[in-house]
Order: C-alpha cells, then structure tokens, then sequence
C-alpha cells in the first residue's frame, strides 16, 4: 500500500488561526495565568505555537495517555503512561489536545484531572471531528473542525510518522 499525503490546512492557515485562538485565551485568562497541559505526542507541536502566543503568564505540563485494547475501549478508560510532573491545586488548567475524534480519551482525563482541585479546567484542540463523537465532551477552544478523515502532521501521526508536517494533511492508500 502507498501512502499519499494530500494537504487539507496549510501552514499559514493553521499558524493563523492559532493566534486568534491564543489572542482569544489571552482576554479570556487576563489577569490569571494559565497552566497548559498537552496531551503528548500529537499535541506538542501545537502547544507550542499556541504558548509562544499567549500573552498572560503560561505554564506548562505533560501527560501522556493510550486507549485499553478495543474490549474495554467502550467504557471510555484510557491508562496514564506519563503523569504530570506537578500538583494540579488553584491551577487554571488548559488542557491542549491535538484531536477529538470519538471523544473518550478527553471525558476520561478531565475527570481525572478534575479530581485533583485544579481552579478551572478548560480544554483547547487544534481539530475536532464532530461527526465522530461518541462521549460527549465540552471543548472550550477548537482550531478547526474537520470532516471525518484521517489527518496527519502538525504533530499527528499514522503509524507514527508524518508528525513533523508543518501543515495537516489527509492521508490516503493506493496499491
Ligand atoms: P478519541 O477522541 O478518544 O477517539 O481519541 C482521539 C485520539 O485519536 C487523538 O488524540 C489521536 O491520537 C487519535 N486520532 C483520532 N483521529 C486521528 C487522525 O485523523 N489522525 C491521527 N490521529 C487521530
Ligand atoms: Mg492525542
């Protein structure tokens, strides 16, 4: 099977947009700071570009997740391979995701992160698949909503590959 790549958000979209978006967590956050947490691999290139843009004081968290095998996939419960390095106490917690897509992972791990007596949580995502959902979960910021098609770059992936595409593009297989 061959892969092609075919552009769907080109870099000066996506740099665009993630100013507004950082312009908008400026105003919303003015006089608090924010304390960003990315869900990591996907997510680091984004939350990076957003960071540099923020202009109240940011910091900065990692955590990383993977779904359980398909049979308990269902119940929505995802195992923490990376915790955070820090408390998460009178923080206001953004969460910064690189997709949504069924929506389990991020319902699961606002619960989690709601139980350790953060401030505020909130989550940004640089792309959502809206007709994909099935775990509600409320997304606070959203880059772009996209149509149900499997995307890389911008820190996405197939097969762990693709991640350093300055632009998103939607992948496709021909033999
Ligand atoms: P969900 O919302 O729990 O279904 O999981 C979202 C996760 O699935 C994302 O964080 C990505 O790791 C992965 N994912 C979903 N759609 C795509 C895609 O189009 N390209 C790359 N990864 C994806
Ligand atoms: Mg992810």
């Amino acid at each position: 099977m061959k892969e092609k790549v075919e552009i769907l958000l080109s870099e000066q979209e996506v740099d665009r947009r993630i100013e507004e978006i950082a312009g908008q967590i400026s105003r919303d956050y003015a006089g608090k700071e924010v304390h960003l947490i990315c869900v990591l691999k996907g997510a680091v290139f984004f939350m990076c570009e957003l960071a540099k843009r923020i202009t109240v004081p940011v910091t900065m968290d990692f955590m990383s997740v993977s779904s359980y095998g398909n049979d308990t996939k269902s119940s929505g419960v995802v195992k923490i391979v990376k915790d955070l390095d820090e408390p998460l106490d009178g923080k206001n917690v953004l969460i910064v995701e690189d997709i949504i897509d069924s929506g389990r992972t991020l319902s699961y791990l606002i619960e989690i992160l709601k139980k350790r007596n953060p401030a505020s949580v909130r989550l940004c995502t640089l792309l959502d698949k809206p007709e994909r959902r099935i775990t509600q979960v409320a997304v606070d910021y959203t880059c772009f909503n996209i149509p149900d098609e499997f995307v890389v770059g911008y820190g996405l992936d197939y097969a762990q590959k693709y991640r350093n595409l300055p632009f998103i593009g939607v992948v496709t297989f021909s033999d």
